[in-house]
């Protein structure tokens, strides 16, 4: 199976994703990774990898439907069976998602349908939550929404901070994304 995985920021999901690959195991082989910023910290990462890599920076478009035309066509050209929004910051469009057949994965630090948007983890600490996680779902041209896959609770501690929170999830997002894939790609869940 063939992905195009998307970030915006340190892509330490991706380098979970990386590493499961080069396993071996996954049947999983990541074809490029793309940015919609030169300076992701994930691009460094794929490249050390050997992967091939692009960045459609969104502030170089006037338009946002200008920017999502030219994401989609740079990320088609790699023909993934699956793209992959591993901390992708930007919302694309349902033109987007169609042109790979609603084929967008996306990863979230909360409990889907709970604390959508870029604030996830804030936001439930904010809520005083007990318990949050992470989710695996199939994207829509929505805000985090779209069927889900998978999901793991994780309690949250007293005193706790968001970016400790925030830590603690991504440990648990980055094995549920790398099972998910996999899940995917032995034809599990297409
Ligand atoms: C993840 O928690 C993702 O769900 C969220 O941003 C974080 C990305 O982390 N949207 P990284 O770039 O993979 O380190």
């Amino acid at each position: 199976m063939r992905i195009v995985v998307l970030v915006s920021g340190s892509g330490s999901n991706l380098q979970a994703v990386i590493d499961a690959v080069a396993g071996g195991e996954l049947g999983v082989e990541i074809a490029a990774v793309g940015a919609d910023r030169a300076d992701a910290y994930g691009l460094v990462r794929a490249r050390a990898a050997g992967i091939d890599t692009f960045t459609v920076e969104f502030g170089d478009y006037a338009e946002r439907a200008a920017w999502d035309a030219e994401l989609t066509r740079v990320t088609a050209s790699y023909a993934p069976d699956v793209v992959v929004s591993s901390g992708f910051m930007r919302i694309v469009s349902a033109a987007f998602i169609d042109a790979f057949g609603g084929r967008y994965l996306n990863t979230h630090p909360a409990l889907l349908p709970a604390f959508p948007g870029a604030h996830g983890v804030r936001d439930a600490l904010a809520y005083g939550v007990k318990v949050t996680g992470c989710t695996v779902h199939w994207a829509d041209a929505g805000v985090d929404t779209g069927p889900i896959i998978a999901q793991e609770a994780v309690a949250i501690q007293e005193g706790e901070d968001e970016d400790s929170l925030h830590e603690r999830i991504k440990q648990v997002e980055r094995r549920l994304l790398v099972s998910t894939l996999s899940d995917i790609a032995q034809n599990r869940l297409l």
